[in-house]
């Protein structure tokens, strides 16, 4: 089967500036040039989901500097997509904790949720704040929160399946598919807190390459590679 969704974690930036002596920032801005060819692949391989890890809820401990060029280098993509978005009906979606954020930018991602939401050829998700083990805890307190306090005391009586369910409505994700394909670039082997939930299942792909280097034709052999794996899920 065809993937319903892909997410990638897009590492490498820092080094792939560090490389060619130039500032890690450098790393970044090549990076974001990468995601719009990902994008458009997405769009003509039909795939309708594709979430990419931008800014984790770790990444604020780098440097000030490094933080407030990542948080410019946003809003700039959130206003030079907008045409991309537009023109080729793509929804955009944000997941994490968009709190932290400084009011401009989170008027942008409400903006451009708002004026893409009836769009249906792809949704690109961007994570933005985003750690898994952050987003099931506000999750928990979103279901709490959600419930009269007379009624909290009949959660204890649901079945693992429907506390599934209800767990799964109250993600960030919630009316998004689970992750068919897990792409690392940078060549680090982990998962580091990225969709923990929604990858139970994923198929996982890890690279050498980094991320500013990433290609179609990479991306492609992913794709043919994932295509041949024979998926069980948890079955014989
Ligand atoms: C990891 O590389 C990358 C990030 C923390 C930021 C990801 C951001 C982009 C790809 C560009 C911006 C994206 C959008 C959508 C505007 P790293 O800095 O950890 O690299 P390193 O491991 O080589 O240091």
């Amino acid at each position: 089967m065809y993937p319903q969704h892909i997410a990638i974690i897009m590492d490498g930036n820092g080094r792939w500036a560090k490389i060619r002596n130039q500032n890690r920032t450098e790393g970044h801005k090549e990076g974001a040039k990468v995601v719009r060819g990902i994008t458009e692949w997405c769009l003509k391989q039909k795939i309708p989901y594709l979430t990419l890890y931008a800014f984790s809820t770790e990444n604020w401990k780098r440097s000030q500097m490094e933080v407030d060029f990542l948080m410019k280098l946003l809003k700039k993509y959130l206003q030079s997509e907008k045409r991309i978005y537009l023109e080729n009906n793509i929804r955009f979606r944000a997941i994490g904790d968009l709190g932290a954020f400084d009011k401009d930018l989170q008027d942008a991602i409400l903006q451009l949720e708002q004026l893409t939401q009836n769009h249906s050829a792809l949704t690109q998700i961007l994570a933005l704040n985003y750690g898994s083990q952050d987003e099931l805890s506000r999750t928990f307190l979103r279901i709490l929160n959600a419930m009269p306090d007379s009624a909290l005391s009949s959660l204890k009586t649901y079945s693992p399946q429907e506390m599934k369910k209800m767990i799964e409505s109250h993600l960030d994700t919630h009316s998004i598919p689970d992750v068919d394909m897990l792409i690392r670039t940078g060549g680090e082997k982990r998962i580091s807190n990225f969709m923990l939930w929604q990858a139970s299942y994923a198929e996982l792909f890890f690279t050498s390459t980094l991320w500013p280097d990433f290609t179609i034709q990479e991306i492609d052999e992913m794709l043919q590679d994932f295509l041949s794996r024979q998926r069980k899920f948890g079955g014989v």
